[in-house]
């Protein structure tokens, strides 16, 4: 009843940018959301990752809650409390810098852009970026993402940005010129079909970077805030990128984004160079505030690294079980990737009849961002949907 309601609202009224599964989702608290029918469904794929902890989760709530009642937001040109707070949470927990907040994943990656383009002057303004990547959908940001079904019909894109295939370090070794400024690399791809980074591979880039004078840029937006069973993926890896960009869970489901930056180009935003109306605002870092408690406070990593094994040993059990389905799985802590040799949208939509919620990436991908909070049981129900569905395809 509600739902025709809804639909055809958006259909009369909401601009039709989205390919949207028919689901109107009411509530949501932990690894469930609720229909409108009232039908339970274990999210596997919590608001594309933004809501990593679970949905509502306490100390979210608990925080924002508090921040409501006392101010709302308090404009870039004062202070407010929580802003510095957060920012001391973030540089404690990476390497020793200054944040810039935002309110999106794309926003952080146009002040990273921003960033890389001021530190390198008028001469070096190049930014090579990898095939396959996402950055988000703001011109800058679809010009650094390296698919081009992101960029078409946007042409003529900004000047300045390449793209070498990923992982291979002598294609982007070559591709560097003396215009070069920065380097932008997801440690895991997450849109591109959760393509892991080579340690060996960061670590030279890592070095090239150092020696040609090139900021090395981190896209932590899908697997930051303990996704990958660290803090941030990147601390996989002993290296330390210059910059790095923050969203998603960072914000426990409310809008942020941050971009993050080493010392060495910590001062490269000036004033007047930058900012953001919303960016930072007391409610928003509250919830941040909170997301970083319960990572810690609840043993969050500890969970992630156990569960993640768990989930990687049942889904190579399915694998030995549907070798004609299933080619492989790849990933890190909770986010994974299971391969398949059919495309997944089917498989996908069948789940969500079945009561679970997951994604499909590059046509044959399932993608699995469970909520960090998830336990083995959890784990053993999503795995039994996936085994029901593929005995019978
Ligand atoms: C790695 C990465 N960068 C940037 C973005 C863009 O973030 P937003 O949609 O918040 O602008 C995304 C979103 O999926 C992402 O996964």
């Amino acid at each position: 009843m509600v739902k025709n309601n809804v639909v055809e609202q958006y259909s009369k009224y909401v601009m039709t940018t989205y390919t949207r599964t028919p689901l109107v989702i009411v509530k949501g608290k932990g690894k469930y959301v609720w229909d409108d029918k009232g039908k339970r469904y274990l999210d596997f794929f919590p608001g594309w990752a933004v809501s990593g902890l679970g949905h509502c989760h306490p100390r979210v709530v608990k925080g924002v809650k508090e921040q409501v009642e006392k101010i709302i937001h308090v404009s870039n040109n004062y202070y407010n409390v929580l802003q510095g707070e957060l920012a001391g949470e973030i540089i404690k927990n990476s390497f020793p810098g200054k944040v810039f907040f935002c309110n999106s994943g794309a926003e952080a990656v146009e002040s990273a852009i921003k960033l890389a383009r001021k530190y390198g002057g008028s001469k070096r303004y190049e930014i090579i970026g990898m095939n396959n990547s996402f950055h988000g959908r703001t011109l800058a940001a679809i010009t650094l993402t390296g698919q081009k079904n992101y960029q078409k019909g946007f042409e003529p894109l900004p000047a300045g940005f390449k793209h070498v295939p990923f992982n291979d370090y002598t294609a982007l070794e070559k591709a560097i010129t003396k215009k070069t400024a920065a380097i932008v690399i997801e440690p895991i791809q997450g849109e591109g079909g959760i393509n892991v980074a080579g340690k060996a591979y960061l670590k030279k880039v890592r070095k090239l970077c150092d020696k040609r004078d090139i900021l090395l840029i981190l896209d932590e937006i899908q697997t930051g805030l303990g996704r990958t069973g660290k803090m941030f993926c990147y601390q996989h890896y002993g290296i330390t990128p210059d910059a790095m960009t923050l969203a998603k869970t960072l914000g426990g489901g409310l809008p942020i984004g941050a971009l993050v930056a080493g010392s060495k180009v910590s001062e490269v935003l000036t004033p007047g160079t930058h900012a953001s109306t919303f960016g930072g605002s007391p409610i928003v870092c509250a919830a941040s505030l909170a997301v970083f408690e319960a990572i810690k406070k609840d043993k969050l990593l500890k969970n992630v690294n156990s569960v993640s094994k768990y989930l990687f040993k049942k889904i190579a059990w399915l694998k030995v079980k549907y070798p004609d389905i299933i080619k492989g799985v790849r990933g890190k802590g909770l986010m994974i990737g299971v391969v398949l040799k059919c495309p997944g949208a089917e498989i996908a939509s069948r789940a969500l009849k079945k009561g679970l919620l997951i994604n499909c990436t590059q046509t044959n991908i399932i993608r699995l961002l469970p909520p960090l909070t998830i336990s083995k049981k959890d784990v053993d129900r999503a795995v039994s949907i996936l085994d029901k569905l593929l005995k019978t395809r």
